[in-house]
């Protein structure tokens, strides 16, 4: 009924609209004024958590992109090396696994069964295993070691949005936490990045209040056949997210691509008025915001239909931006859970142009409980 949907036309449109809501409770007691993390209620002991040794990320869909953002973070604040796999997969490649290896899962329902076999499997070879969720009491937390859940309140839209956002979160706090136990160079981060941290509420908050230009351009684009996304670092996961959200509800050929892969191949798709989202990084000292506005040339020189998204004060992006949307400062890592809302805004109203259900698209069921 439109009371259950808050007002909203779609679940979709009022969990993005609570988004600023969700990422703060997933910050909720989870720390304390001074800058220090407290998990206690993810039954882990220091001591587990300091055998460490090796990190795997699993997901499916969405939560796989939040798992290869959360990358990012686990490897620069806690240096235990990590990789990311789509559940899937993982136990096909007969992986390496053992006590000390951290098998971290991320789920919003807790009933995805690609996921739920790997845990497993996992188990099995005796990793431990915690769990992202967002469900309580599903199955994924009870047949995990551990769990932290992200308590963004229950998701009925098949696409995945502010369980995204919080997944983020969680796992940020968890590489944080880790960092804290062990002690890391980068455990001086953890007090500033948290106070970061906070202030992404109101970061998500504007984004949704410049939500007009987004659904404008959408109403522009709502012939297109095709879309691409560009990202690099913790973009490019954004980049996919933006792509996943398009294929789901508009049923468009869309695709998100690392921006330094695009001379590798996919350049050759770029035509004449073909709409391209490109998500700058902030600039720094890896000069991956200098390279990405030469990407942003290079398809614009192609006759690609720029949409750039880019920080507050980048002026070089500028004059190779047909649309500009503006973000706010953030520090990179960060950088996913301002950008993303933008790109689920846009593919939200590009499918409503189409007429399409955008919280029932076709195909879809919002948990995938078959392998
Ligand atoms: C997201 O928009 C999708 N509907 C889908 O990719 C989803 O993220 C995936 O099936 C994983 O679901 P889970 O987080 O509930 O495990």
């Amino acid at each position: 009924s439109a009371a259950e949907k808050g007002g909203f036309d779609w679940f979709m449109l009022k969990e993005i609209d609570e988004q600023p809501r969700a990422v703060a409770d997933t910050l909720l007691g989870r720390h304390s004024v001074d800058g220090r993390l407290q998990l206690d209620e993810m039954r882990l002991s220091d001591d587990e958590l300091r055998e460490v040794d090796k990190i795997i990320v699993i997901a499916c869909g969405t939560s796989f992109y939040a798992a290869m953002v959360a990358k990012y973070a686990i490897e620069h604040w806690t240096r235990i090396p990590c990789e990311v796999e789509l559940a899937s997969e993982f136990r096909y490649r007969d992986p390496i696994l053992d006590k000390s290896t951290l098998v971290v899962t991320i789920s919003q329902s807790g009933e995805t069964m690609d996921t739920i076999m790997a845990i497993r499997y996992a188990r099995q070879q005796r990793a431990r295993v915690l769990s992202i969720c967002n469900t309580n009491g599903s199955t994924i937390p009870r047949e995990s070691d551990a769990v932290l859940y992200t308590h963004a309140g229950p998701e009925i839209a098949v696409a995945s949005t502010k369980g995204f956002l919080s997944q983020i979160v969680a796992c940020y706090l968890l590489a944080l936490y880790v960092a804290q136990v062990k002690g890391t160079k980068y455990g001086d981060e953890i007090a500033s990045i948290l106070a970061e941290i906070q202030k992404l509420p109101a970061g998500i908050q504007r984004m949704l209040d410049e939500g007009d230009q987004v659904r404008k351009l959408a109403t522009e684009l709502a012939g297109s056949r095709s879309i691409l996304f560009l990202g690099r670092h913790v973009g490019y996961p954004v980049a996919l997210e933006g792509a996943l959200k398009l294929k789901e509800l508009a049923y468009i050929h869309a695709e998100g691509f690392a921006a330094g892969e695009l001379k590798h191949g996919p350049i050759a798709l770029v035509e004449e008025g073909l709409p391209v989202f490109v998500v700058v990084p902030p600039k720094g000292r890896d000069q991956l915001q200098e390279k990405t506005v030469s990407s942003i040339q290079e398809i614009r020189a192609r006759g690609a239909r720029t949409i750039v998204l880019a920080e507050d004060g980048d002026e070089d992006v500028v004059p190779y931006a047909d649309h500009l949307i503006r973000l706010p400062k953030v520090p990179t890592l960060l950088q996913p859970l301002v950008a993303t809302v933008p790109l689920q805004i846009f593919a939200c109203e590009f499918a409503n142009q189409l007429g399409h259900d955008i919280d029932q698209p076709r195909n879809l069921a919002k948990s995938v409980t078959v392998e």
